[in-house]
């Protein structure tokens, strides 16, 4: 087992709703500790630039303008093997799919408004950190 930091987002649909604690507390429930967080509001070119990996997909204009809707959370999440372990507390991308008692099961709206996003890889964990956050921002 390997303490790894993973990057986190809670999204506009949350935000606006008031659900940053309660998923915050999701969070640390299941093991992860927030060891970075700022909230934001990203301007379209920033979330154009985080999800560049999309660009070619349909849903990336609605993707990235909601992104850039209303404010978000980033978020440092750190914990034992926390890339996958904060995928298992988000649960699947499109919530009719998710499992009871993750977070996307209990608040997402829709596969695009899904509360949450979580970084996929450490590898990509390592980049999206670096992304939003300078080391000094981070305490663990
Ligand atoms: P996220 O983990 O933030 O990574 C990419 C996001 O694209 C994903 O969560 C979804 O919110 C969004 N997404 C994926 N598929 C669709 C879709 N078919 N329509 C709208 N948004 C989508």
């Amino acid at each position: 087992m390997a303490v790894e930091r993973t990057l986190s987002i809670i999204k506009p649909d949350a935000t606006n709703r008031n659900l940053t604690g309660a998923i915050n507390a999701m969070f640390e429930a299941g093991g992860l500790r927030i060891v970075g967080q700022k909230r934001i509001k990203m301007t379209l070119g920033q979330a154009q630039k985080f999800y560049e990996i999309h660009k070619d997909k349909g849903f990336f204009a609605e993707l990235t303008e909601f992104m850039s809707s209303a404010p978000v959370v980033v978020q440092v999440l750190e914990g034992e093997n926390a890339v996958s372990r904060n995928r298992e507390i988000m649960g699947d991308t499109n919530p009719d799919n998710a499992k009871e008692g993750t977070v996307r099961k209990k608040y997402a709206l829709n596969i695009g408004e899904n509360s949450v996003h979580g970084s996929d890889t450490l590898e990509n964990a390592k980049k999206e950190v670096a992304f939003f956050f300078k080391d000094e921002e981070i305490v663990g």
